[in-house]
Parts: C-alpha cells; structure tokens; sequence
C-alpha cells in the first residue's frame, strides 16, 4: 500500500459520516473508523463505506485473552477492512493469533498493526501505573519488536516514533502515526504533534488526521493540503 493520508471519521453517525465524505469528489479519501462510529452504527458502516469505495482503517484496538481476539479477527475480516489493530500490550500469543484469526481461506488478510503506548500515556503514568519501567521510546521499541516478531505488519505511533520503529524493525515495517498539525494550526489536545511534511520526512507511512481537516472551514483544501504534503 502507498503512502496516505487516513482521514479519523470521528462521528457519532452515519448520517454525519457520509454528509462528510460526500463531499470529496475529487480523491476518495482512506477513512479511520473509530469505537464511536462503529459502536454506534455496527459492522454495517464497515461495508458501507467499502461499498462507496473508501479504504478503511477499524482501529477498534483489541485486546483480551487470545482466542478472543482470534474469533474477533475472523469476524472483522470477513467486514472487508483494510487495516485493522490491537493493543501489544496483548502479548505475543496474542498477536500470533489475531494474525490466525484473520487470515482469510485464500491466504489474504487486512494489515495488522499494533498500539504500542497510547500518545496520552506520560513516561510518569507508564512506570508508575501501568508498572512499565523505563522510557516510553524503549516500551515502544520492545513492543514493535516483539509485534514484527508475531507477525504483524506495523504499529500504531506518535509520529515523533516512527524512525526509532523504523530503525529498530526496518523500513518495511509500517508506521501509521496520529498527532498531526498543520504548522500554523491549533494543536487542540494533541500533545507529541507534527506537521504532514515533518511526518514525511521522519519515515511515516500513513498519517492519522481527524479535526484539522474534519473540523477546518474548507476540509477539501485541509485534506489536499496533508495529501500534497505528504503522498509521493
Ligand atoms: O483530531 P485528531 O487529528 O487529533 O485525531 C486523531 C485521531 O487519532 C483520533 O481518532 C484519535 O483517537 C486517534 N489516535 C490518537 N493517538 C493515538 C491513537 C489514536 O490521536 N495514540
């Protein structure tokens, strides 16, 4: 897969959802859908979307004890996603059995990446609440290994990650990173933020963008702007 720019559908309805996406006439937009979105509408706006020609990220982020997560799989599969995630913190055998649960009677399967420390979680709330000791840039390197050793394709990160994953994993393994701001945008309740161009150049494979595009005055203009900032 191209690089891209996945546009976060934070709706809370389909309505909203397709009033939105409507709109881009030009260039169809890969669309994340989320937990609100997909709690409130079901597997249904999975196909819909697929159905209107989007590319999807269901980024429902799984995790539980591994035959769970490898019934669930099977299920998110058969929805037509393309790119689909858990928590590593899940552990390897979990991760082995997402991949299993996933893999479809042909052989195919949607991209599985990973999170590996959510970009809200402090080095602070790390070590002392999660009991994960050290820096959160050594966690995410441990869990991008360990989630490239089970067989996925990639993690989740702040995109001020991406080259360490990258680094540490290879250049094919994918860096999909949220947290992007435009240089003279409001950085709202983003903490690690960079720009499309910055994200680029770091080594990011597809950009996470919600409200500065979903919440601009002229989204079309915000979305070619990432486009033209970051696709080849
Ligand atoms: O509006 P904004 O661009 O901040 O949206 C970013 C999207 O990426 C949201 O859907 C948010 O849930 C998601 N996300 C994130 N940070 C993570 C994981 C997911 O911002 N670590």
């Amino acid at each position: 897969m191209k690089k891209d720019v996945i546009i976060a559908c934070d709706f809370s309805s389909a309505a909203q959802t397709f009033a939105f996406l409507d709109r881009f006439t030009e260039r169809k937009p890969f669309v994340k859908i989320g937990m609100e979105l997909f709690y409130s509408e079901g597997p249904q706006i999975v196909r819909e979307l697929k159905a209107r020609g989007h590319d999807i990220f269901l980024d429902l982020k799984l995790h539980d004890i591994p035959n769970t997560v490898k019934k669930a799989m099977h299920v998110l599969s058969s929805l037509g996603a393309d790119i689909v995630n858990l928590h590593a913190a899940g552990g390897s055998e979990m991760m082995r059995a997402a991949v299993e649960g996933l893999t479809r009677e042909d052989g195919t399967r949607p991209l599985l990446i990973a999170v590996t420390q959510l970009t809200s979680v402090s080095r602070e709330r790390m070590n002392e609440e999660l009991r994960i000791p050290g820096s959160v840039e050594d966690t995410v390197r441990a869990y991008a290994r360990n989630a490239k050793a089970s067989g996925l394709d990639g993690v989740v990160c702040s995109p001020l990650e991406a080259g360490l994953v990258k680094d540490a994993c290879g250049a094919d393994f994918l860096t999909v990173t949220p947290g992007i701001r435009f240089a003279d945008g409001d950085t709202g309740d983003q903490s690690r933020v960079t720009t499309p161009a910055k994200a680029k150049e770091i080594g990011s494979d597809f950009i996470v963008v919600g409200r500065p595009i979903t919440a601009a005055d002229d989204p079309i203009a915000a979305y070619m702007r990432c486009v033209n900032e970051f696709c080849d």
